[in-house]
Parts: C-alpha cells; sequence; structure tokens
C-alpha cells in the first residue's frame, strides 16, 4: 500500500493482484468516500504511475466492466461533475469513449470541438482553459498536437487534467487500456516475460512512448520494429528516465526476428500527417517490408494476439484478413476503453488539494 492513503477499511477485501494487493474502490458509491491508494490528480502520462497503481486501476476497470454488463450500465458515481473533452486533433474513438465513460459514471459532460470553438478567433490555449474553467469544468480531457500540452494544463487548470493524446508524446489511457486488454487475454494474466513487439511507425506515435514505459515496467520483453526512419531514437526513450534497469527492450528493422514467437504484436498507423517527407520510399514498398500480414504472422507464437490502436489502414500497416482475423483482440481494445476510462476518471475525481 503506498503512503497516503485515507484511513478506514478497504471498501471491498483486498484482492491478490500479480505480486501486489490493492484495496479497489466500491464503484456505486461516490470517490471521494473510498479509502484508495491513489494519489494522482492528473493523468497526463503512464510514467508516474507504481507497479500497485497500475494494478488498482487494472482492478478498478474490472468492477467498471462489471458495471457495463448490467442492464442499466451506469453509476451515479460522478453526478454533479462536470467533465469537458476539449479536442485540438481528430479523434473517433479516443473522444466517444471518454464521452461514453463519463456519461456511464453520470457526470455532466461537455463536448468542445476547436474547429467549432473560438479557437478558430485566435483565442489563446491558456484563455480557452480559463474560460472551461469559469463555465464549470472539474475534470478535462485534453487532447493537443502540442507534445506537453495537458502538462501546461494541469498547471492552469484547477481541477484534473486527463492526457487523451500530446504530439508524439503521450496517450496514457490507450497504454492502459492496451495492457489490460493482454492481461485479460495472456494466459496467467500477465505481460510479465511475454514477447510483445509493436510494429510500424513508432517515431511519430505517442502511443508506441506510453506503451514503451507500461510494458517495459510490467516486465515484458519489448520489441519496437520498423524501418530504421521510423524507430530511431526509440533506445534512448526506454531508457531514459525513473524504473527498473533491467528493462526488457530491443529496437530493430529486422521484422522475422522481431514477429518470430512473439505472443502479442501491435501494428501502427503510418502517420503520414506527422512526416514531412522523405521518411518512407512509398507506401507499397513499406507495406511489402512491414505490413501484417498472415504470413508474417505465422512466424509469431500460435493464437498470438493482434492488436492496433486504430483508426486502422487496411492494407497498409495491417492486412484486412489479419485485423479481422481471429487472433484480432482490435475490437475488445475499443471496448475495454471505456472502462478503463471510467476506472481512471473516477480515481482522479477522488483526488483534490494543490495542483
Ligand atoms: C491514436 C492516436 O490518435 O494517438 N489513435 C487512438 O487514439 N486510438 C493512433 C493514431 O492516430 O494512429
Amino acid at each position: 500500500m503506498t503512503a497516503g492513503q485515507p484511513p478506514g477499511p478497504p471498501a471491498v477485501p483486498e484482492e491478490q493482484g500479480v505480486g501486489v494487493s490493492v484495496a479497489v474502490p466500491s464503484v456505486d458509491a461516490a470517490p471521494h468516500s473510498q479509502p484508495v491508494a491513489w494519489r494522482h490528480r492528473h493523468l497526463l502520462d503512464v510514467d508516474v504511475l507504481s507497479a500497485d497503481e497500475t494494478e488498482l486501476v487494472m482492478r478498478t476497470t474490472d468492477a467498471m466492466r462489471e458495471v457495463l454488463g448490467r442492464p442499466i450500465a451506469k453509476v451515479p458515481a460522478l453526478r454533479g461533475t462536470n467533465v469537458t473533452i476539449l479536442f485540438y486533433e481528430a479523434s473517433t474513438r479516443t473522444r466517444v469513449s471518454f464521452e461514453v465513460a463519463a456519461k456511464n459514471l453520470s457526470a455532466d459532460v461537455v463536448n468542445i470541438a476547436t474547429a467549432t470553438s473560438s479557437v478558430v478567433k485566435g483565442e489563446s490555449f491558456l484563455d480557452t482553459l480559463r474560460t472551461i474553467e469559469a463555465l464549470g469544468a472539474g475534470m478535462l480531457v485534453l487532447r493537443h498536437a502540442h507534445s506537453g500540452a495537458p502538462y501546461l494544463a494541469a498547471e492552469h487548470f484547477g481541477g484534473s487534467v486527463l492526457n487523451g493524446g500530446d504530439g508524439w508524446h503521450a496517450h496514457p489511457t490507450q497504454a492502459i487500456l492496451d495492457l489490460y486488454t493482454m492481461r485479460r487475454r495472456l494466459p496467467g494474466g500477465t505481460v510479465a516475460g511475454r514477447k510483445v513487439v509493436i510494429l510500424g511507425d513508432a517515431l511519430h506515435s505517442r502511443v508506441a512512448r506510453s506503451n514503451i514505459w507500461s510494458l517495459t515496467a510490467a516486465g515484458a520483453d519489448l520489441w519496437v520494429c520498423g524501418p530504421a526512419t521510423l524507430v530511431r531514437g526509440l533506445e534512448a526513450w526506454a531508457g531514459s528516465g525513473v524504473g527498473p534497469a533491467s528493462r526488457r527492450f530491443t529496437v530493430t528493422s529486422d521484422v522475422n526476428a522481431a514477429l518470430r514467437d512473439a505472443d502479442v504484436v501491435m501494428a501502427l498507423r503510418l502517420q503520414q500527417e506527422r512526416m514531412s517527407g522523405g521518411l518512407l520510399p512509398s507506401l507499397r514498398e513499406y507495406s511489402a517490408r512491414f505490413g501484417l500480414t498472415r504470413e508474417r504472422l505465422a512466424l509469431a507464437r500460435p493464437g498470438a494476439l493482434v492488436m492496433h490502436p486504430g483508426p486502422i489502414n487496411e492494407g497498409v500497416e495491417i492486412a484486412p484478413d489479419v485485423a479481422e482475423g481471429i487472433q484480432s483482440v482490435i475490437t475488445e481494445q475499443v471496448a475495454n476503453g471505456v472502462a478503463v476510462r471510467m476506472a481512471l476518471l473516477y480515481l482522479l475525481a477522488g483526488v483534490r488539494g494543490p495542483r
């Protein structure tokens, strides 16, 4: 149990996680009334999460899945809380998933698409934040093209900030739902010791960066594979910062070596909107050399999981028959995303105090 836990008995008996134990909140009740060992007011990236905290998120997500299975998939936990969703970039699943999650917790949800807001009239980022706060927002879900924008928001916004993706930097809720999906599907319920491959455009990918942190911290044998131009610099990323010195992490352009005996293969979209040119000879060439086809997938372990954060460019980074094949858990990732975001909104809403 980490420090700072309020006094009182746990809401439900302690459950055994993988190597750690956590007290899971009773999610029908308001978050403030729960004795939960969670200290983060914001969720900006996964690098600040301890093993216990990750376990707590996983267990709370289980509780939210149980809520989602009820005839009325709703709890009153966030009644009276305004969750504002401010996206400066295109999104379908992340935005909708946060909206559905907040509504399932009975929050009041406000959606701001910047293309139709005063941002187009030149309103600054900080003015927009001040306006949103004055209009009553208690929690802010932010997606921004600039890496670091949620960190700036967290310094100025009075409530909680959840990073819904910032530039190339981080996408914590995606990494957490990816971890959750793997744990549910892998025998033994853990990624520890499993070979996980992130295949594709890791350079421009905030999904890859957050996943590198959470998966190596969870003990996975993580491989990042793509053309040399699209995986450069990632070794240094994994080696920086705090965390176990023994992180298992390989960066390669050898797709056969990466896929051989893999337990999980996560394909990434080629983020062409972030490329200034010259990084790839052609889409066809990329697809021929790095696309996840059935033949390539056969190098992995039988039954290896196929994942993708979406949106998918079928026929480019992944073949349609693989994306829709029996090994694919892509739609499960989307469904789990709702429960994970419910859990995170719930846990963050329980934390108050100075910025
Ligand atoms: C990703 C994103 O926007 O970071 N998608 C997502 O949120 N599920 C990945 C992408 O855009 O390719």
